[in-house]
């Protein structure tokens, strides 16, 4: 079964609900009348109610009122969760009145609606730019137990006939958030990165830490930071099929990875790949999903207690879509 209709199958089966901050635009609004119309998920569409009924009716979308719309200028909601804003930002010195404030922005309600558990997570960013949707993230939902570092992931969909990744699938990562992690950092997204690779592309992670060397052909310190990430990310995760420090044609290439590392399980089957910095980790998925024609699914951010996605300012109504199906099944757990 393709990807996306096992993603959508299971998102049928578990129904989550998904928050959309930008609830009176036009992509959101098509988005969400679609994902209502095949019932895959339950949206909450923040904005001013008014504007979202006119808006969508001016676009003929049928299925808005099965929506649930929460403004964000209602004092109840306001009543209702900037208490709840203060208390996780109270220590940072933020006051009642400044919770209030932040509380009427439809990004921070959004995470504030998904941290009160009033929504499974929140798909957001075709208006707002990626630093907006993820502050309002690390400072509402926080990350899960065990992890300090939230990073991005793609999903790479492959031609039929590549032999590479598993069922057509690798995953990239980070591509999307952490400039310059060090070692421990670059575990966590390691780690990170499997557990996507299980929960949302479905298949049995094997994962590289990459690097320009391949176990001591090169020595430099930024290899010595792959080196210790691969250490810590063992200790994370000692039963995760995982080794560094590769360089990609011996992570991906089985007869380099004969020559390369010979005694390494995971080199020559990779089939997630862990960059050493976000500089390599953008450009590289970049560079395989237009030179190479292979489709990139994501950011999926990792790492949060729920989850949220950004998405580009450039998208379509479909890829909000595919991101409320996506985002729907990281809310659902084994
Ligand atoms: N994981 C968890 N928490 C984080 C992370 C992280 N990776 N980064 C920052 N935080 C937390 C901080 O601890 C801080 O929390 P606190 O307020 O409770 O103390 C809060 O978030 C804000 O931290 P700042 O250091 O002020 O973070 P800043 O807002 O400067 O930057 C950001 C965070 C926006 C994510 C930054 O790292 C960034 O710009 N990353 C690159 C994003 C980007 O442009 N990606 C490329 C485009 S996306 C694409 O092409 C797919």
């Amino acid at each position: 079964m393709e990807l996306f209709e096992r993603l959508t199958k299971r998102a049928a089966e578990n129904r989550r609900s998904i928050v959309l901050p930008e609830g009176t635009e036009t992509r959101n609004l098509q988005a969400a009348d679609r994902i209502l119309f095949e019932n895959l998920a339950d949206i909450i569409l923040i904005g001013n109610p008014d504007e979202i009924k006119t808006r969508a009716s001016e676009l003929g979308l049928c299925n808005i009122d099965k929506a649930r719309i929460v403004d964000p200028a209602d004092k109840d909601v306001i009543d209702k969760y900037a208490p709840l804003f203060f208390e996780l930002r109270k220590k940072k010195g933020v006051s009642m009145e400044d919770a209030r404030r932040f509380t009427s922005n439809e990004l921070y309600l959004g995470c504030l609606m998904v941290k009160a558990g009033d929504a499974d997570g929140m798909v957001s960013g075709a208006i707002h730019t990626t630093g907006d949707v993820l502050r309002a993230a690390f400072q509402v939902i926080k990350t899960r137990p065990g992890i300090d570092t939230v990073s991005g992931a793609f999903l790479m969909l492959l031609p039929p006939d590549s032999p590479f990744g598993e069922d057509g699938i690798m995953v990239f990562a980070d591509c999307a958030v952490v400039p310059d992690p060090d070692a421990r950092q670059l575990a966590q997204i390691a780690v990170c990165a499997a557990e996507t690779a299980h929960n949302v592309a479905g298949i049995h992670p094997r994962v590289a830490i990459l690097s320009f060397s391949t176990k001591g052909s090169a020595s430099h310190e930024r290899v010595d930071k792959v080196i210790e990430a691969t250490k810590l990310a063992h200790e994370m995760a000692p039963d995760l099929e995982l080794d560094g420090e590769l360089q990609t044609d011996a992570a991906i290439v089985p007869v380099v990875a004969a020559q390369k590392a010979p005694q390494s399980h995971v080199a020559g089957h990779a089939n997630v790949l862990v960059f050493p910095s976000l500089e390599v980790g953008n450009i590289a998925y970049k560079l395989v999903q237009r030179l190479a024609g292979v489709e990139a699914v994501g950011p999926l951010l990792q790492g949060l207690a729920a989850p949220v996605s950004d998405l580009s300012r450039g998208c379509v109504a479909t890829d909000i879509y595919k991101t409320i199906i996506m985002t729907a099944n990281q809310a659902i757990e084994d």
